[in-house]
């Protein structure tokens, strides 16, 4: 009995048994994804989500450490135990919380079309839109959208990365953008030259953290801290900073 009981007591210090109390919490990005994360002038990590994730951390009262994580590789890195929360605007659907746990959701985004000055086509008319070149982050719910919707009829060209799609538009390898509305407001749309094309379209339940399916004491925490940062004012704080226009 000794011997099982001293067996026990080594596996809970391995961490094998023991419930983990949330103290440290590692959280994954995906930069740049202006403005919800991306770097500073002086390379810094910023945007609406680091904030919103640096204020539930100090309100659970947990050390968070911030990782960099491609978007193709979210889900499997967070299964993998490479970090215990995804917050990179992940939107909240059918499919993917067959896979992970989402919190309620933080934000609300959009899809947009973003194309330079001159497009003219518009872009729910297949007929017009036959052959053109739409880009998407790969394996976002827009990129979803436009294979499900425009398959066959325009060309989808699929980035790793949202700031090489914005280059290929700027570069003119792209007729058309379709991304989180706030990033190609404030990564296109900020700069000449540039215009929205066609309604936003509403893809998901909103934008949630996401988390493993069996952290749900996690879960509940951090439920409860979003709750917190939205009666105190601290979410529509951060909200304004980022969301300016
Ligand atoms: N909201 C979209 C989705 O859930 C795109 C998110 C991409 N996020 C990022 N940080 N790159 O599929």
């Amino acid at each position: 009995k000794l011997i099982v009981a001293a067996g026990c007591a080594l596996a809970m210090m391995a961490g094998t048994v023991q419930a983990k109390d949330w103290k440290e919490i590692r959280i994954a990005f995906d930069v740049p994804y202006e403005p919800f994360e991306y770097r500073d002038d002086e390379g810094n990590l910023t945007g609406f989500e680091v904030e919103l994730a640096e204020a539930m951390c100090e309100e659970l009262d947990a050390n968070c450490e911030f990782v960099i994580q491609a978007w193709d590789g979210m889900i499997p890195g967070l299964q993998a135990r490479k970090f215990d929360a995804i917050m990179s605007s992940m939107s909240i659907t059918p499919e993917r919380a067959e896979r992970v746990l989402f919190s309620e959701p933080y934000y609300n985004t959009p899809g947009g079309w973003f194309a330079r000055e001159d497009f003219d086509t518009d872009v729910t008319d297949m007929d017009a839109m036959e052959g053109k070149t739409v880009g998407v982050q790969r394996g976002t719910t827009m990129d979803t959208y436009v294979t499900e919707n425009m398959g066959g009829v325009v060309t989808i060209k699929r980035y790793t990365t949202a700031d090489d799609m914005v280059l290929d538009l700027e570069g003119q390898r792209l007729d058309v953008v379709f991304v989180d509305y706030p990033v190609g407001e404030q990564t296109i749309l900020s700069k000449d030259g540039f215009k929205e094309v066609g309604e936003p379209v509403k893809l998901g339940e909103g934008v949630g953290v996401a988390m493993r399916k069996r952290d749900k004491e996690l879960a509940e925490m951090v439920n409860k801290a979003l709750a917190t940062l939205k009666e105190d004012g601290t979410y529509d704080a951060i909200m304004e900073k980022y969301f300016a226009y």
